[in-house]
């Protein structure tokens, strides 16, 4: 790749922020998780260990190179995969363990990484939502063989859609890159044109009490094919879609390197958000987030459990109140079919109660303080917490 290239700028500064020896930029964070499966080689019959808790389009990639998901149940506390469940997944077939930091919140990587390294393991660290996020110390995406992020609208900072393979292994480095540079292929340029228009139009509506509406209508025009949705339909079965091993478009990379210098802020901004949305809720009697020893999140959204989710999802528009919801389903979205990527439900209890009540409080840059007062208020007066 050449030094000048935008996609070469934004890899650079990247992995100087993630602190990654290499760093692959991609269409998206699943196609990135493609490339280092491939990389590390993981075939048929190989056996991947996955939360139970986690978007479908993470386990999309498993499923295309032949691999079988193993679901592993959460911690109730932090969302993170329970290391006694992953420990009792594991076979001689165990070829990955898949670290999540769910929401920001890092997982426990001291024993993920015991367990790898006793079965022999790859340790791949999905940080989709949690850049800054640190771990005793150690930035998240250091403590694995490789990491992925994703720049998906509503993720820490967004390149509209977008994602990262990154490493500090030079051999599993070079075969990202070789087989980049065999299989994969650039955007289309109207797909990256239309891509650049969503920014724009993005940039001017998501603000806190647009968000709702902003993402309905965003919804319609993808369904009418005027607006690239963050998954295609061709996305929702586990067999993979022709064009799907894309790198990352010129327009993506730029708006990366551009919001890259806003990173700082941003983290400092949903730090703070944090704190605030903790002492409402303790000051209204809700428990608020617990934070382990020596974790240290960046929240993509502050989760909370409510008693009745579905009511308070379709309550929130109305009062222009942005409340999110991840995972609805052990691989979300709702609509996943769980069957068909070897999902029973029952599987895993904790994750399973959690989707039906976690609720999302924004922490994005344009949330306000007294934006986070509203949801607090609206929360708290319309429903009680779950425990
Ligand atoms: C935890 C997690 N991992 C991976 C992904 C996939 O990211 P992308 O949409 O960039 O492919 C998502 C998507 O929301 C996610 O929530």
């Amino acid at each position: 790749m050449d030094e000048t290239t935008p996609l070469r700028l934004f890899s650079s500064h990247f992995s100087e922020a993630t602190q990654a020896g290499y760093a692959y930029p991609f269409w998206k964070a699943r196609v990135a998780l493609y490339a280092i499966l491939q990389a590390i080689d993981i075939k048929e019959g190989d056996e991947v260990i996955v939360p139970g808790y986690t978007c479908v389009m993470d386990v999309n990639p498993i499923m295309y190179v032949g691999a079988v998901p193993r679901y592993a149940d959460i911690d109730p506390d932090t969302f993170n995969a329970d290391p006694d469940s992953v420990r009792a997944l594991v076979s001689d077939r165990t070829r990955v363990i898949l670290a999540q930091h769910t929401y920001g919140i890092p997982a426990p990587m001291e024993q993920l990484k015991a367990i790898a390294q006793e079965c022999g393991a790859w340790l791949v660290e999905d940080c989709c939502l949690a850049i800054g996020s640190t771990y005793q110390g150690q930035e998240v995406g250091t403590f694995g063989d490789a990491a992925y992020w994703s720049f998906q609208w509503n993720k820490v900072f967004t390149t509209g859609l977008g994602g990262m393979a990154t490493t500090n292994n030079a051999e599993i480095a070079e075969k990202i890159e070789a087989i980049t540079a065999a299989e994969a292929t650039p955007p289309s340029s109207q797909s990256a044109l239309v891509l650049a228009l969503q920014r724009l139009v993005h940039t001017g509506l998501i603000w806190p009490r647009t968000s709702a509406l902003a993402r309905e209508v965003f919804r319609r025009l993808s369904s009418l094919g005027l607006a690239i949705g963050s998954s295609d339909p061709s996305e929702f079965r586990p067999e993979m879609p022709d064009g799907f091993f894309t790198t990352m478009s010129e327009g993506q990379a730029k708006a990366g390197v551009k919001r890259l210098k806003q990173l700082d802020s941003n983290l400092a901004h949903r730090r703070k958000l944090a704190e605030i949305y903790s002492q409402l809720l303790r000051d209204k009697g809700w428990e608020p987030l617990a934070t382990a020893e020596g974790h240290d999140p960046v929240l993509v959204g502050y989760p909370v459990r409510v008693q009745d989710k579905d009511r308070v999802l379709a309550q929130a528009p109305g009062k222009m109140v942005e409340l999110g919801s991840w995972f609805e389903s052990p691989l979300h979205p709702y609509e996943t079919p769980l069957k068909d990527y070897g999902y029973e439900w029952g599987m895993c209890p904790a994750a399973e109660k959690a989707c039906g009540e976690v609720v999302m409080l924004p922490t994005h840059p344009r949330t306000t303080e007294k934006d986070a007062r509203r949801v607090v208020e609206f929360l708290t007066s319309s429903t009680k917490q779950a425990v």
